[in-house]
């Protein structure tokens, strides 16, 4: 049977030119760039043309690129050296749709260091309120950590405006641009966003490999202390073979973004429509005007999510129902939540994320076969009895 991978928020293929570029540095030039002799000196050399092709993509200088191990690990890192950094600042403000890499982060620092934490939230499209983040930059604020583009709902935020608002209050401004990065233009030389996060796989290099950018002259405090790799700011011998990849996935995105944004958001824009126009009770969730072009997240009414993604899973589709970090949950996703999608929708939502990997046909096959799919499921969802009540809209505060 034939795979149909339409979860590539969750991961993405390694592309096939990544592949071959990493695979000499697990065969002859596995030589470890801080060694004093040629043989390690060589991959250094690489790592540092691999730096110059993420900042190439980025717009901003290679020695303002920290190379981690994902995204989960930038993110860590840029919230606590920002506190660190200001240790009489004891304030954050986030959002209530990041990633858990900065939720659960944040709720950390609240329990056990006594952090306060702003979790600003959003209207039913999944879109930030700006005076909201005006009025929640405190004088105790430290950073300001706010995601560019979602990983459920494709919604992408005002980053440039943000970034600018921040800057005008001093305050330190995070983005995690984990879904961003690949998928749309990024220029760091005209925003000013002091550090962003972003992560390998989700741009077709394997997975262990992120990156975090960090402003020049902006009070860093390392994560990992140990040895003195990328300059003393994140100690243990880098992944080479990672690295390389994140270099050459970076240099195939600035080569190819244009031309696959658009073939990808064709597909995904038959596949949204043909879904929405032949599902009764199925709607979109998030911007539709404002966001990435490959992600389309859809809620089939009266149905569980976990059941459509089984039953999907049988005929060969890869899909996410909420995030995959929170799947294996029954709770519906803290992000559809936070919308206020009423509850018999919220828990039949899926999310579809296409990349350049798919084609026409995938998108016929998807037509093909989930509409039956939701129809038998709904003769058997004890939701469907609900279906003559009132859809409860009870919010999901938390
Ligand atoms: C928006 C966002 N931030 C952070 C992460 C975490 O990235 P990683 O899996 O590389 O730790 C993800 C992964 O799903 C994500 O989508």
């Amino acid at each position: 049977m034939k795979t149909i991978y339409m979860d590539n928020n969750a991961t993405t293929q390694v592309d096939p030119a990544v592949f071959e570029e990493m695979k000499p540095f697990f065969t002859e030039l596995y030589g470890n760039p801080s060694s004093m002799h040629r043989f390690g000196g060589q991959v250094g050399v690489r790592l540092k043309e691999a730096r110059a092709r993420v900042a190439a993509l980025l717009n901003c200088e290679p020695d303002e690129i920290i190379f981690t191990s994902c995204g989960s690990e930038s993110d860590n890192t840029a919230i606590r050296s920002a506190l660190n950094a200001q240790p009489d600042k004891r304030h954050i403000v986030t959002t209530r749709v990041e990633h858990p890499a900065i939720l659960s982060l944040c709720k950390y620092l609240e329990k056990k260091d006594g952090y306060e934490v702003t979790y600003l939230g959003t209207d039913e499209n999944g879109r930030l309120d700006i005076q909201e983040i005006k009025d929640a930059i405190r004088p105790d604020t430290a950073i300001v950590s706010i995601m560019w583009a979602n990983n459920e709902t494709g919604n992408i935020y005002p980053i440039e405006e943000i970034a600018a608002i921040a800057k005008e209050r001093g305050v330190v401004f995070h983005t995690d641009a984990v879904q961003a990065v690949g998928k749309i233009p990024i220029d760091l030389k005209t925003t000013p966003i002091d550090m962003l996060s972003l992560s390998g796989h989700k741009l077709h290099a394997p997975k262990g490999v992120g990156a975090l950018f960090v402003r020049k002259r902006l009070p860093f405090r390392p994560f990992l202390i140990g040895g003195h790799q990328e300059r003393s700011r994140r100690a243990g011998t880098e992944n080479t073979t990672g690295i390389i990849a994140l270099g050459k996935a970076c240099e195939l995105a600035i080569q190819h973004m244009d031309e696959e944004n658009t073939a990808v958001r064709a597909l995904r824009d038959t596949l949204e429509t043909g879904l929405l126009a032949a599902i009764p009770d199925s709607i979109l969730n998030g911007d539709r005007d404002n966001r990435l072009p490959n992600t389309s997240n859809i809620s089939f009414g009266y149905v569980e999510g976990e059941a459509i993604l089984l039953m999907m899973d049988q005929l060969g589709i890869c899909a996410s129902s909420g995030s995959a970090c929170t799947s294996g949950s029954l709770e519906p996703s803290h992000v559809l939540r936070a919308m206020g999608v009423p509850f018999t929708f919220a828990h039949g939502s899926i999310r579809f994320s296409l990349s350049r990997f798919n084609t026409a046909q995938d998108v016929d096959y998807v037509l093909e076969t989930l509409p039956p799919i939701i129809k038998n499921l709904r003769k058997l969802s004890p939701f469907s009895a609900q279906k003559s009540a009132p859809a409860c809209t009870k919010s999901f505060s938390e």
